[in-house]
């Protein structure tokens, strides 16, 4: 009995020991400082400040978002942006070709380069692309704010339907969108994910469980509910973009419009980063071995306290490839991996631009056919069914942010179609 006490005494003071180191030292693989035991109120977790002063190499790499990053294509084509102030790269000047492809819509007013999580809320707050704050969509701060949990959980779904001005706040991408509030876990946040994933029709991997499923919160094709302007996946009968495409060609979607030159219903693609890596006709060889978002984009880090962490700073990984790609890629040398990659890179970012050249030149073409008459219905039937499939093919590339880097192989087949299909388009006009 005794001894039976003194060793439970032992048992318990040696895990009161172990708890104490825990919370002085943090666990070795999380980096973590002072004790961190959850926040007690929502309001608090949804500011990432708050998360600091328990998480700060997680914060410290959060905070550098904020700084812009160059690479040869980054962020859709710095290549040809000599001239222009990094942090406003515009799309429009560099690409004359969009304001015919996008006219009628609000991207031919205003477009420029995707910036790091910590400009997310203010971009959306200062675009010249959306309407005033008493008009423009709330569901627009969807992807850009922790306070999406908050509105969630006062207004349940209602929030997407109020005006921009009454939900907007003022915290940009944290903490909260990735991690739970209570104990830090990494999940994700977005119930419209789930909806979409409910589909099952993710056809190359098995999303249940993944880690990066906190990056397919955001980084997917959308489009608004049409009664409840909710954000929905349009992933109904698969991720490819044919799959996508049927999806859209099933109802009118809310980011579709009516071209004002060709007159044919056309499709607004946002970023699919999610669908291009892991999903599509051709498989791409880096998802096909496991690697996920995180393991290029979060690469492990060690502290100046020899504590192992997570690298919570986004950006382009060819601005390290020394802890992301050298494990398989030694052969190839630092540089060797950075030259293929934009060698890689070069090939798609050369023939998405040249395709959205001629995208435009047969618009315009279809336009002055339209306007004097020269053609009967039917033709003018199966030329804006062209348009309208050129278009969705060579936008899924175009809006997608790695310049054909996450599926190389998909990216030319994708292109090619839409090239194809504006030459049969070509040829048509040629015959009336
Ligand atoms: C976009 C999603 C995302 C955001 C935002 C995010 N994290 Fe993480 N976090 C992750 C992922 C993914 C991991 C790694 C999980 C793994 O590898 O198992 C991680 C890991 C962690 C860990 C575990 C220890 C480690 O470093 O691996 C801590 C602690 C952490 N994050 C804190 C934070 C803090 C603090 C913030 C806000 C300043 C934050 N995270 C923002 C996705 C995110
Ligand atoms: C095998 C490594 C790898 C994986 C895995 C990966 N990426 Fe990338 N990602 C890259 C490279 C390389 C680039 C091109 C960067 C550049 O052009 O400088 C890139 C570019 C991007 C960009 C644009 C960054 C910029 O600077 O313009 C985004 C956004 C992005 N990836 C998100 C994702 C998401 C989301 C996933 C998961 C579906 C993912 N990535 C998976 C390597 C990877
Ligand atoms: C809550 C939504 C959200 C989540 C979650 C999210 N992102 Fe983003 N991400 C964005 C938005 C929005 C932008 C563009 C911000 C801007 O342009 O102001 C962006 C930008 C980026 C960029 C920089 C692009 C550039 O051109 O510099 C990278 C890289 C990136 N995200 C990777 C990731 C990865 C990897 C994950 C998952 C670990 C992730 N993101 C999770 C919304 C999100
Ligand atoms: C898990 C192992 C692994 C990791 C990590 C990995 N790769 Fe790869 N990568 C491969 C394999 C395997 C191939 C296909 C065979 C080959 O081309 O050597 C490949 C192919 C490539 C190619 C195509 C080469 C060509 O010319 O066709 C490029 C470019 C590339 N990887 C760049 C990167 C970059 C950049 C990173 C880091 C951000 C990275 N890889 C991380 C395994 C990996």
């Amino acid at each position: 009995m005794r001894s039976e006490n003194w060793f439970v005494g032992v048992l318990v003071t040696l895990a009161m020991g172990l708890a104490a180191v825990a919370a002085v030292s943090g666990s070795p693989d999380n980096g973590e400082k002072a004790g961190f035991e959850g926040f007690d109120s929502l309001d608090e977790a949804t500011v990432s400040e708050n998360w600091k002063r328990y998480f700060p190499a997680q914060y410290e790499g959060w905070t550098r978002t904020a700084e812009m990053v160059e690479t040869m294509y980054g962020g859709g084509g710095k290549a040809e942006a000599e001239d222009m102030e990094i942090e406003k790269i515009n799309y429009l000047e560099m690409y004359p070709f969009l304001i015919v492809n996008y006219d009628g819509f609000p991207f031919s007013k205003g477009y420029y380069r995707s910036r790091g999580h910590y400009h997310a809320l203010n971009d959306v707050i200062d675009t010249e692309r959306l309407p005033d704050w008493d008009v423009r969509p709330a569901s627009c701060i969807g992807c850009k704010t922790t306070d999406v949990t908050k509105l969630t959980a006062i207004h349940g779904d209602d929030w997407y339907s109020m005006p921009f001005s009454k939900v907007v706040g003022t915290n940009t991408i944290g903490c909260l969108d990735c991690h739970a509030a209570d104990d830090a876990t990494v999940r994700h946040a977005r119930d419209w994910l789930d909806e979409g994933m409910a589909h099952g029709t993710f056809a190359n991997i098995d999303p249940e469980g993944r880690t990066d499923l906190v990056c397919a919160q955001c980084h997917t094709n959308y489009h608004f509910h049409a009664e409840t302007r909710k954000i929905v996946l349009p992933w109904t009968t698969g991720l490819t973009v044919e799959a996508q495409l049927e999806h859209y060609d099933a109802d009118r979607r809310s980011d579709e419009w009516v071209h004002p030159q060709t007159g044919a219903l056309v499709a607004k693609i946002q970023h699919p980063e999610y669908e291009l890596f892991h999903e599509g006709q051709e498989v791409n060889v880096h998802s096909m071995l496991g690697l996920q978002c995180t393991d290029c984009h979060m690469p492990k880090a060690t502290g100046s306290d020899g504590e192992k962490y997570t690298e919570h700073h986004w950006t382009s990984p060819l601005t390290h490839v020394e802890s992301t790609c050298m494990g398989c890629h030694s052969n190839w040398g630092e540089e060797g991996v950075v030259a293929r990659s934009e060698g890689v890179q070069g090939r798609v970012y050369k023939k998405q631009n040249r395709i959205g050249r001629e995208l435009a030149d047969f618009i315009e073409a279809v336009g002055a056919v339209r306007e004097n008459g020269g053609v009967d219905e039917a033709t003018m039937t199966r030329l804006q069914q062209i348009h309208r499939e050129a278009q969705f093919y060579w936008d899924f590339i175009w809006v997608e942010n790695s310049n054909g880097f996450h599926n190389w192989a998909e990216a030319h087949r994708v292109l090619d179609k839409a090239e194809a299909l504006i030459k049969e388009g070509m040829d048509v006009l040629d015959g009336v």
